[in-house]
């Protein structure tokens, strides 16, 4: 799939990274080209990060979203709707986006707050802004090197989608199998209302991090046998 990653934080490079190295052909979106290529990514510049990463590109969000089969929006949640916006609703018409954003406000440090709960959420503000797009909601309730290997956590855990699309999650499923997802491990919550709970959880997340002090660690649902 040609696949379009917004953002150039450490979510954004490892998805780009992976998802490379399973064949996809994957452009990064950033707000400004020139300025990212000079930032640092560790020691290297982000131009040299690129040169090693096996033919990832850098474009605008918009550029890089244009000839997109999917759209991954890996920019801070409090700015998602920003980011989006530089696209337009014309070109993000029709693609999977798969929104993996979380609204956290970090303004008074750990743990972050939300800037949106309870009665709304980033996946359906973004939904509702971006009415032709397929927003799909998933892997946000985790730290990122789980979402991208879930062996990283032994045993059974899960992971959530939630969007109004069957199709496009049906699209996201496949992807979270090439990830290493049994299919028995997705957890379809329904529409993107449902980005309200998975959203929230973060609350739970930060917590459970500030006690077990990893991130390496995820839910998993029990079921009474039927
Ligand atoms: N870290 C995790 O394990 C984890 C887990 C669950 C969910 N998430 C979510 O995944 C997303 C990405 O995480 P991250 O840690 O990579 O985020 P980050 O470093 O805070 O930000 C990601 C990117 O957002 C873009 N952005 C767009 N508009 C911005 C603005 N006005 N100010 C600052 N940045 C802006 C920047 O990319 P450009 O400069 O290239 O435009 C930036 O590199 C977040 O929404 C986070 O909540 C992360």
């Amino acid at each position: 799939m040609k696949i379009a990653v917004l953002g150039t934080g450490m979510v954004g490079r490892g998805f780009a990274t992976k998802l490379t190295s399973l064949g996809h052909e994957v452009t990064i979106g950033t707000r400004n080209v020139e300025t990212t290529q000079t930032s640092k990514v560790g020691d290297a510049t982000f131009t040299e990060w690129l040169a090693a990463s096996g033919g990832i590109g850098l474009r605008t969000y918009r550029d890089a979203s244009a000839d997109a089969d999917l759209v991954l929006n890996a920019t801070a949640g409090v700015h998602s709707l920003e980011a989006l916006e530089s696209i337009g609703d014309e070109v993000l018409g029709g693609k999977v986006l798969l929104d993996l954003a979380i609204p956290l406000d970090l303004s008074n440090g750990m743990p972050p707050t939300l800037t949106t709960a309870n009665s709304d959420s980033l996946g359906e503000q973004i939904q509702r802004a971006f009415p032709s797009a397929r927003v799909v909601k998933s892997l946000h309730t985790m730290y990122f090197e789980v979402m991208l290997d879930p062996s990283r956590i032994p045993g059974e855990h899960d992971v959530f989608v939630a969007g109004n699309d069957e199709d496009a999650k049906e699209v996201v499923r496949g992807l979270l199998a090439e990830f290493g997802w049994p299919a028995k491990s997705i957890i379809d919550l329904g529409d993107i209302t449902t980005a309200r709970a998975t959203e929230m959880y973060s609350r739970l997340f930060f917590a459970l991090y500030g006690q077990l002090r990893t991130f390496d660690f995820n839910i998993h649902v029990v079921r009474a046998a039927a």
